[in-house]
């Protein structure tokens, strides 16, 4: 069991993940109680000279969310009141060697519980300064051997843009700190329907009999935003939708559909199990891509005016093992659609031998809707009620809204922060009680080093045919449903729509 001194290091405490993502995660987790003040000292370090309180007035505003209707400016000031600020460059070791001793003068004083030195650095910084800066770590910041503990570093995409230039960064990274010490965050790992997929593909019998290509048609993971990159176009003008949402998000999603069951829960037994679907993945040929760009989004000052930049893309990978042959896993991702939600769609092939068939039922589809309004809902043919004998689409709905009402669901900030520096299990004390028990950092909704190279191994070649030039990009209008292509290609993937059926959300009691 870990106790002791925690270091929480924010670099890049003034820039925009920061103030958006880890204060409030950060802060989340102190009003739940697992930042206990006189254990936790969480520090911001940036370029800018400011004062402690400068930096506390910058992410006030940004702990608190409309949602949030009870009175919390007390627990804001609390703690506001853990977070200290040291300013310096990222490659100076006047600066880190400060940062040190703030956080030496915190680990040796009379507060703190004698113990370890644990000290957790979250890189909220541009990928380009990875190097230098886990560097400066490494030669002036590191825990406190005669003390114990860890250092421990958070870092969060892009891991480069290509197969070669991640690599790069890994090893970079690599000769610094071992794989256990590095947690690359994939935020979509830290949502609570992603979370579940592996207990619901392996904790019910009925899933088990189904879940392969004797059953399933074909497989949709799809991510649509009804904006566009309002405010990041410098950025994602760089990267495309491919980088920024498939190869990372939807393809981490995709391994968790996808993968045989793990030898056990353990975190190495999971990855290693992703690590095997990635690589069962066929190279990907053209015909099974659409992109498209929205119209105006080459409007905004920080994307150039000829940019062939994909904000919209469809790309089908085929999964060559016993399971999946012949089941086309269709990723898709837009910005600027008529809708904002991001989900998962397993259809089933047609009833064989159906008496039913001309009622045109649609197909049996599971759904999992990873937000908004988490649910999962399968949809299946009945009879309509009444007295005819008439058959009508409806569906077996889990809403987590309705089902679990008054529990907050929390980020997935929240929820991965934890994992580095806590591992909850629980200890079965007596016959049927159990308390949690706190112990270590949990890698298992983090993305090994391995895995990053196969998913960087898939996309790359198209990646450079994007970047040469060499495939079409479809113009589309804001607000619609991307280039017809794209519905164009999922037809002929065999996705079947079903007509005159949607599901409508539970309006709670
Ligand atoms: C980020 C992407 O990783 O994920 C953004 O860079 C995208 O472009 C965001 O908007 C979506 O995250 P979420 O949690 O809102 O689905």
């Amino acid at each position: 069991l870990e106790s002791g001194c925690l270091s929480i290091i924010v670099l890049g405490a003034s820039g925009d993940l920061a103030k958006k993502k880890t204060f409030p995660a950060l802060f989340n987790l102190y009003r739940q109680g697992f930042l206990h003040p006189g254990e936790v000292h969480i520090f911001g370090y940036a370029r800018t000279k400011i004062s402690d309180d400068e930096l506390r007035d910058r992410i006030r505003g940004y702990l608190l969310h409309d949602k949030d209707n009870s009175d919390l400016s007390e627990d804001v000031s609390e703690f506001l009141q853990l977070v200290k600020y040291v300013s310096g460059s990222y490659d100076s070791k006047e600066g880190f060697d400060l940062l040190d001793q703030k956080i030496a003068e915190h680990e040796f004083s009379k507060n703190s519980r004698e113990g370890t030195s644990r000290r957790l650095f979250y890189l909220a910084l541009p990928p380009s300064v990875y190097p230098s800066v886990c560097k400066m770590i490494k030669l002036y910041c590191m825990n406190k051997s005669d003390l114990g503990g860890w250092t421990r570093i958070v870092v969060e995409k892009p891991f480069g843009k290509d197969l070669e230039s991640a690599e790069h960064l890994s090893t970079q990274i690599g000769e610094l700190f071992d794989e256990p010490q590095i947690y690359r965050i994939d935020h979509y790992l830290g949502k609570e329907l992603v979370q579940n997929l592996l207990v619901l593909r392996f904790a019910n019998r009925f899933f088990l009999p189904l879940w392969n290509r004797d059953n399933i048609a074909n497989i949709q993971i799809v991510f649509r935003e009804d904006f566009g990159t309002e405010g990041r176009g410098g950025y994602f003008d760089e990267y495309g939708i491919i980088r920024d949402i498939i190869q990372n998000h939807l393809l981490q999603v995709l391994c968790l559909v996808a993968m045989e069951k793990p030898v056990s829960l353990k975190p190495e037994h999971i990855r290693d199990e992703k690590v095997k679907v990635l690589q069962s993945v066929l190279p990907i040929k053209d015909e099974d891509v659409v992109l498209g760009q929205y119209e105006g989004y080459t409007d905004d000052p920080t994307v150039p005016d000829n940019s062939k930049t994909p904000t919209f893309a469809t790309v089908i990978l085929h999964i060559h093992n016993e399971r999946w042959e012949g089941v086309p896993f269709i990723l898709k991702a837009g910005k600027a659609l008529n809708s904002r939600k991001a989900e998962i769609r397993v259809q089933f092939k047609d009833v064989p031998g159906d008496i039913y068939k001309c009622q045109r039922q649609g197909r049996n589809e599971f759904v999992i809707r990873l937000q908004p309004r988490e649910a999962m809902y399968m949809k299946l043919t009945v009879k309509q009620p009444g007295l005819e004998m008439q058959t009508v689409q409806s569906e077996l709905d889990l809403s987590y809204g309705q089902r679990y009402q008054g529990i907050t669901i929390p980020e997935a900030y929240e929820r991965l922060i934890l994992d580095t520096y806590v591992f909850m299990t629980y200890c079965v004390i007596f016959l049927c009680s159990t308390i949690p028990l706190r112990i270590r950092g949990d890698q298992q909704h983090f993305v090994r080093r391995d895995e990053l190279k196969v998913a960087w191994e898939i996309f790359t070649p198209l990646l450079h045919r994007i970047d040469n030039g060499e495939m079409p990009i479809i113009p589309y209008k804001p607000g619609s449903r991307g280039p017809e292509a794209a519905d164009e290609l999922l037809a002929k993937a065999g996705y079947v729509q079903t007509h005159g059926y949607i599901w409508i959300p539970p309006t709670l009691a």
